[in-house]
């Protein structure tokens, strides 16, 4: 053997060993994986004699950076034009060298697939679409050995109507699971027991003619609700999360959590003027979401989460901030993780409304996520792009969500540019909301078509057919050619993902505003005792000056070293008290207690 290869394998051995210990050369503890593993995944001879001692929940997931997966549109391994696990399995190489520390995965458990995944048949395995259980364990085992940790996504309110608790609970009046989701008689015949209507469209109510009773479901008629205040459905669904703990899972991503409870007496709702898009007259939501029940569930469920060191991400849709402050709970004990879809909904480029946003989430006293795309929403891409510049503003984005306080979650393929591709006629839509809403609503499939891997024939997604066209634009965004151009849009992820990971005052310093009067440039301050970083981000199409004096912040120095910027006349450093921005333009500098020369004397 040579001295290389055996200088290799010796490095091999240790590392194998420090991973075994839970070290991990090269890596700060924050960013180090730990395997979520309960007792009894542990052999018997590796459980320690001595008195066990109580693992103490860290917190990994404030230094992480998250990345949504679609299975369905990920990576296809076998042809079918469907993503799946084995696919992921194939990309975590990339996912690792974007700097990626935790896939969320979008339900990949048996379902009818009438709402993609999000109708689960069977919370314990995995839908042959999309491989096995044994693909799943060795797709996290793989994903652990390159320091990412895999969450899942928990559909808590609502079954599939296949799920065989439902089939059971709809077979008779008197069965085991009957009042495991929630039955009620009409008012009347063909009248649901009241007025609340689907989010996707409908009634409510679902008569079911075996038991002439009607059931609720806040979503399809496919998606029948659970009834959370049976505490053997509560048993059971905290049963599915130690189930998946202990095979390796490091937390869940919790849908739709404010859908959990109903009013009891099942008041009518609110009717507001008009019609939404379905048809069905507009209401106020205000007796069957949002109730405060829900709490005790989250918290309940953190309980177990932190027997596992493992993390509770939040599909929080809020109205306001008080709202998104209820989701970490009173003593910091409900998620670690409730999403700020608020700041999501910032729709456009505009600094005084994402300055307002970050001010309240950061006043919220919980660690704030941000998030700007997701499987339900247009691309970012597209909703903050003008049509002309939208490559440049998606590097902006990205260097305000990557550089927050917080833990940002991305949407895949937002690293490439990828832009939404809305279906252009009713037949070829896939998502049944597209179908009742169009033309109004289009459904969700724009915003989930497959990734673009490569410029070859479907983008190198599928050898098949794939399940949704791609747009054109593959051609031009697409991973193997983005790499390629030191200008592009993943290339600049990478780097900007890179300095999040490494510096200081971006894993921990605190958000400090500056300029809150520029209606342009969105500037901050990230400070870590001795350590700074300024951002600033020129969200206009034009250029703009800005100037800083960061003296009174306790940086006297007048200059700024350059750590990343998208204007490659500012690579050298910039003046502070006179920046001068190209149009949707991203600077990030470092910047100094000090002059250099001061600090020699
Ligand atoms: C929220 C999910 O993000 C969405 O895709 C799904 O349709 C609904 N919840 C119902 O589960």
């Amino acid at each position: 053997m040579s001295q290389g290869a055996l200088r290799i394998l010796l490095k091999k051995i240790l590392v194998s060993f420090l991973l075994g210990l839970g070290l991990c050369v090269g890596q700060s503890p924050a960013t180090r994986p730990q395997t979520a593993q309960s007792p009894t995944t542990q052999s018997k001879a590796a459980q320690p004699k001595a008195k066990a001692v109580k693992p103490q929940p860290s917190d990994w997931w404030k230094h992480a950076v998250f990345y949504e997966i679609y299975p369905r549109s990920f990576a296809d391994s076998n042809g079918d034009g469907l993503g799946d696990l084995n696919g992921i399995n194939s990309k975590l190489g990339y996912l690792k060298e974007l700097g990626v520390d935790a896939i969320w995965i979008t339900p990949c458990f048996p379902s009818p697939q009438v709402d993609f995944g999000y109708d689960v048949s069977n919370y314990e395995d995995i839908d042959p679409t999309y491989g096995s259980l044994s693909d799943f364990d060795q797709m996290r085992k793989e994903a652990q050995q390159d320091h990412i940790r895999v969450i899942l996504d928990f559909v808590l309110n609502h079954t599939s109507d296949q799920n065989e608790w439902f089939i059971d609970s709809r077979s008779s009046r008197t069965s085991k699971h009957r009042d495991w989701y929630i039955w009620r008689d009409g008012k009347g015949p063909n009248q649901p027991p009241n007025n609340w209507v689907a989010l996707f469209g409908g009634s409510a109510w679902q008569f079911d003619g075996k038991t002439k009773q009607y059931y609720y479901h806040y979503f399809y008629p496919q998606q029948p609700d659970l009834n959370w205040r049976n505490p053997a459905v509560k048993d059971a669904m905290f049963d599915v999360t130690r189930w998946w703990y202990n095979r390796g899972v490091a937390g869940f991503r919790l849908d739709a959590v404010d859908t959990l409870f109903e009013d009891p007496n099942l008041r009518d709702n609110p009717v507001l003027p008009g019609k939404n898009v379905y048809g069905d007259p507009n209401m106020v939501n205000q007796y069957n979401i949002k109730l405060p029940e829900v709490h005790d569930v989250l918290k309940g469920l953190r309980q177990v989460a932190d027997k596992y060191d493992a993390v509770l991400v939040g599909e929080t849709a809020t109205d306001n901030i008080d709202q998104l402050k209820q989701y970490y709970g009173d003593q910091g004990n409900e998620l670690q993780m409730p999403m700020d879809l608020m700041f999501m909904k910032v729709n456009d480029l505009s600094p005084p409304k994402f300055r307002t946003q970050i001010a309240a989430v950061n006043a919220a006293e919980g660690w704030p996520v941000y998030v700007i795309g997701n499987h339900d929403l247009v691309r970012s891409y597209n909703r903050y792009g003008d049509g002309k510049h939208n490559d440049a503003i998606a590097k902006v984005m990205a260097g305000l969500y990557l550089t927050l306080r917080g833990t940002p979650i991305m949407y895949y393929g937002e690293e490439i540019g990828m832009q939404n591709n809305d279906p252009k006629f009713k037949k070829d839509v896939k998502d049944p909301i597209g179908k009742l809403g169009w033309p109004h609503e289009k459904g969700r499939d724009g915003e989930r078509t497959p990734m673009q891997w490569n410029g070859t024939p479907n983008a190198g997604f599928t050898t098949g057919i794939p399940w949704l066209p791609i747009p054109a634009s593959y051609k031009t965004h697409n991973v193997a050619s983005e790499l390629k151009d030191p200008n592009s849009i993943l290339v600049f992820y990478k780097h900007l993902l890179a300095l999040r990971h490494t510096n200081r005052a971006l894993l921990d310093g605190d958000y400090l505003a500056l300029n809150q009067d520029d209606p342009n440039v969105m500037s901050y301050l990230r400070r870590y005792k001795d350590e700074a970083v300024l951002v600033v981000l020129n969200m206009s199409g034009q250029p703009q000056m800005v100037h800083f004096d960061l003296a009174p912040q306790g940086f006297a120095s007048p200059q700024a070293r350059t750590l990343l910027t998208t204007m490659p006349e500012m690579q050298g450093g910039a003046t502070l008290s006179d920046i001068s921005l190209t149009p949707f333009s991203v600077y990030i500098g470092e910047v100094m207690k000090q002059a250099a020369e001061q600090k020699q004397q």
